[in-house]
């Protein structure tokens, strides 16, 4: 099937705090470089991210932070934001998930599920604390852990032993809110969504999706062959989107909801969290009213968003049950013509020297530190190259210095500064006229046609590691035809043989350029630059006879300046400061 437009959504980041590599890596940035391919490729695009800012971790955030919890979260959607630009992420929005939009319309999802009938009101019994008056969710539960005596475990999980826990189990357990002991069970109304009645319908649909990675369709086949739960979808939270049950009619049963029972719940964050990639669409057509470029049903709902919209997600891998079970059933519980996702990428992790990132324990590069140490593309590089695709993939400084130093100032940077330097000094900032294509030529284009395909066929396939090895023997080949080639040489004897290289090899910083762009935007900009071209309207490669032959004798370019170079090789006294900065364990 050939789709007309394509949707990117990444997993939205949660609001509390700046987020490590391996969030940024597990799913924005390869979310953007596909999204920038898509873009290249002349494909109508939306990429589309939003803040992911209810449950209890926001709260207590907030509450660390001394800030009523919508402004820690106006607070963060901004510092995050800037960060994504930082990093170049090119969401065409970045929305949130507290906005009207999606209490809008995770309310409305919510309606026509219980009316459908595939949402039931069950009574649980749940901690209440007197002195907070309130429900504590199992995370504010805090006491004793029965398996190792931590004194600050908390009622859903030992962060010391790490055990799994239910509040029941804590000695002397108390409110982390307000510190008190006077708390205890008490039954509380709340909403499940009857996920168990869609197994089938799942399996079905996870059949026709042949395209899913083994990654992807194994968790969630697992999860199907483990027997589908029901879910709670409410909580007793002050912050989320409020259960609008006094809006709901009788369900087919004749049923009406328990509307006193549910007052003052809200949704568990799981259920709205990816209603907002619907709701950050309508966020980013709502900022430009009247628009018609901007029609975001017309990428969700009905029969054209399920012809012409090719439907992509990119997240971790402890996000695939939610986006293969949970969301879907929303989106096929309501019976309404919305579109369900057609293609999933999924990451394992990205460990910290084998151990695991840790925002809690603040242990790896978080997105402000990295930007701080280096632009945006060393990162963007290194990331995409060690993508985690097939298991699992480990930073280290060394690791990551090498990648650099190998791949972007070796091999793209010094390719760049050689080609323009030396054509400055033996012809002028001009490409030389002189010399016809040869045999040399010849090979250089039928090797970078068989590479430039596979590098294509990887992106399209959204395999990033090899799309970037491709890349990579692309920039080698450059620097292998300018070795040969030897303009340095030839010169010597002959003007014309000296100037058909160094055109040629201007001509293919043009080709690298365009194809760096979805990877390392910012570099490809200044490579643009460089050749006195604009960036944004550099084409795909097309037949590279013709490609090499585009910037024509007499075309003006900007030779680099003393000192100024595409990439700076990191130096070990860097790799040991940053080693001593950030640590050097995984533990
Ligand atoms: O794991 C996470 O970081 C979640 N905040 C992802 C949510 S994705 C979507 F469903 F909203
Ligand atoms: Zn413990």
């Amino acid at each position: 099937m050939t789709y007309q437009r394509t949707l990117v959504t990444s997993a939205l980041p949660y609001i509390n705090g700046v987020k490590h590599l391996g969030n940024l890596t597990g799913s924005m940035l390869p979310a953007d470089v596909y999204a920038r391919y898509c873009r290249a490729r002349g494909r109508e695009t939306l990429f589309i991210c939003a803040t992911d800012e209810h449950g209890t971790p926001a709260e207590l955030a907030a509450l660390e932070e001394g800030l009523p919890i919508a402004e820690y979260c106006a607070k963060w959607w901004a510092i995050q934001k800037k960060l994504c630009e930082g990093f170049g992420l090119s969401f065409d929005y970045f929305g949130r998930s507290s906005s009207a939009q999606n209490r809008e319309l995770t309310q409305a999802f919510a309606k026509v599920l219980w009316e459908r009938g595939h949402i039931e009101e069950r009574t649980t019994r749940q901690v209440y604390s007197k002195a907070d008056a309130r429900f504590l969710p199992d995370r504010y539960v805090i006491g004793t852990c029965p398996h190792c005596g931590y004194d600050r475990a908390r009622g859903d999980q030992c962060e010391n032993c790490t055990r799994v826990l239910d509040p029941a189990d804590l000695i002397e357990p108390r409110s982390a809110l307000s510190g008190s002991k006077e708390i205890e069970l008490r039954g509380s109304k709340h909403l499940f969504l009857k996920q168990a009645a869609f197994s089938d319908d799942l399996r079905k649909w996870i059949g026709t999706r042949t395209e899913w990675p083994n990654l992807v369709s194994s968790i969630a086949l697992k999860w199907l062959d483990e027997g589908l739960q029901d879910r709670g979808i409410t909580r007793d939270l002050a912050w989320g989107v409020p259960v609008n049950a006094h809006d709901w009619g009788p369900n087919p049963d004749g049923k009406r909801p328990d509307v006193e029972g549910l007052k003052g719940k809200v949704f568990y964050v799981w259920f709205d969290a990816p209603i907002e990639y619907i709701g950050a669409t309508k966020e980013w057509a709502d900022e430009a009213p009247g628009s018609n470029s901007r029609d975001w049903k017309a990428w969700w709902q009905g029969d054209k968003a399920q012809s012409e919209v090719r439907y992509v997600q990119f997240m971790g891998k402890d996000n695939v049950p939610f986006h293969t079970v949970g969301f879907p059933v929303t989106i096929l519980g309501s019976g309404e013509k919305w579109k369900l996702v057609d293609q999933i990428k999924g990451f394992n992790w990205l460990n910290y020297y084998g151990g695991k990132f840790s925002t809690s324990q603040k242990r790896g590069v978080f997105m402000d530190a990295a930007l701080e140490i280096l632009p945006p593309d060393y990162w963007r590089w290194y990331l995409i190259a060690n993508a985690p695709e097939s298991a699992d993939s480990s930073f280290t400084w060394q690791h990551f210095a090498d990648t650099v130093n190998k791949d972007l100032a070796d091999v793209l940077g010094n390719f760049m500064n050689r080609t323009l330097k030396f054509t400055e000094k033996q012809f002028g900032p001009v490409i030389p006229a002189g010399g016809a294509p040869g045999a040399l030529e010849a090979r250089l284009i039928e090797q970078l046609e068989q590479r430039i395909a596979a590098y294509t066929q990887h992106l399209e396939d959204m395999q990033f590691r090899k799309a970037a090895a491709e890349l990579r023997a692309a920039w080698v080949l450059g620097n292998e035809y300018l070795a040969e080639g030897a303009p340095w040489t030839s010169i010597k004897a002959s003007k014309d043989a000296a100037a058909l290289c160094v055109r040629t090899a201007i001509n293919l910083l043009r080709v690298f350029a365009a194809l760096a762009t979805p990877v390392i935007p910012f570099a490809a900009a200044k490579m643009a630059q460089a050749l006195q071209l604009d960036a944004k309207a550099l084409k795909w490669p097309g037949a590279i006879a013709q490609e090499l032959d585009m910037l024509r004798p007499g075309h003006a370019f900007v030779p680099p300046a003393t000192g100024d170079v595409l990439f700076a090789k990191l130096l070990p006294e860097q790799i040991a400061a940053w080693e001593a900065r950030f640590g050097a364990s995984g533990a």
